[in-house]
């Protein structure tokens, strides 16, 4: 499978929120990772076929999505950011509601919702009304909801928001689960929802794409360029003015900073391994 942007821009007004997007999705795990308004939810909704391009076009199998209708949208599943629930529903009874809008009869739909509500291991609460769920049960929900046509490109708009800790780590596990065999896009701001099992990574910033590619090829872009350097505290406010400083942590009789610098910063600096919250600093707080 090949989904393909070509070129795509997309106006609101005089506002360009995409611009000239040019990329190839195929088969794995794709973390888009951008600050809020960076143009995720648009590339997604155009991806959905939601929205039109204002330019450009998106070919999936080299056919536009446009001409694809229904053909697209049963390989399709689509977690919206700002998903709608209904918290009188019971999860069986909403998941139920779906599959007849996505066509199931109701002779197959219930074991195929056992089996999804088992895949995200909601099969114990599935007599529960919605309202009752936790935030990360909900989301497993709307995970539940976007695979019941089993979709062979599933695309997830910023599920970890308002997650807690705990359950995203489930999350986390249960998308690399299911993500075998199928294309996955999943949008976020949170560089550990993806860090392990993100097969590339997109960076996304003011509707174009930044810096893309496997996290092992992205990192070593930063290869010798990150430090670390314990100074007095006194002295830390000084170093901001003249680094690019990723973080500081204190300790009791001073501080260590991490920072971007080509060739080494100070005398007392040590290089240290980029990791993946640099990779993302570094997209993001380009100045230049
Ligand atoms: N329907 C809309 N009408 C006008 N402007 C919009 C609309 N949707 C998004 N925007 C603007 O487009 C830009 C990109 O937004 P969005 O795609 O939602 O980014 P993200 O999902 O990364 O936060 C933002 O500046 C946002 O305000
Ligand atoms: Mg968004």
């Amino acid at each position: 499978m090949e989904l393909q942007l070509e070129n795509v821009s997309k106006n609101y007004g005089t506002l360009r929120a995409l611009k000239q997007v040019n990329y190839t999705f195929t088969e794995g795990i794709y973390g888009l990772l951008g600050a809020n308004g960076s143009g995720k939810t648009t590339m997604i909704r155009l991806l959905c076929n939601l929205q039109k391009p204002t330019e450009g076009r998106i070919l999936f199998d080299g056919k536009d999505i446009k001409k694809a209708g229904q053909n697209y949208r049963s390989i399709l599943g689509y977690l919206p950011q700002d998903f709608g629930y209904y918290p009188d529903f019971t999860c069986y009874k909403f998941l139920f509601y779906i599959a007849t809008l996505k066509g199931f009869s109701k002779k197959n739909a219930p074991d195929r919702i056992i089996e999804v509500l088992s895949q995200v291991d909601l099969l114990d609460v599935k007599d529960k009304e919605i309202r009752q769920l936790s935030g990360g049960m909900r989301q497993r929900l709307g995970i539940a909801q976007a695979i019941l046509n089993d979709p062979k490109l599933l695309i997830l708009d910023e599920p970890t928001v308002g997650v807690d800790p705990q359950e995203r780590v489930k999350f986390r596990n249960l998308v690399h689960r299911i993500a075998h065999g199928r294309t996955v896009i999943l949008s976020t701001h949170i560089v550990s929802d993806i860090e392990y099992t993100a097969t590339q990574l997109l960076f996304m910033r003011l509707g174009q794409i930044v810096g893309s590619g496997t996290p092992d090829s992205l990192l070593q872009q930063l290869d010798g360029k990150i430090w670390e350097c314990s100074v007095p505290f006194g002295e830390a406010d000084q170093y901001y003015d003249k680094f690019k400083i990723i973080s500081q942590i204190n300790h009791e009789d001073g501080c260590t900073l991490r920072l971007f610098h080509e060739g080494k910063p100070m005398e007392a600096a040590k290089q240290v391994k980029a990791n993946l919250e640099d990779l993302y600093l570094y997209h993001f707080d380009k100045t230049k």
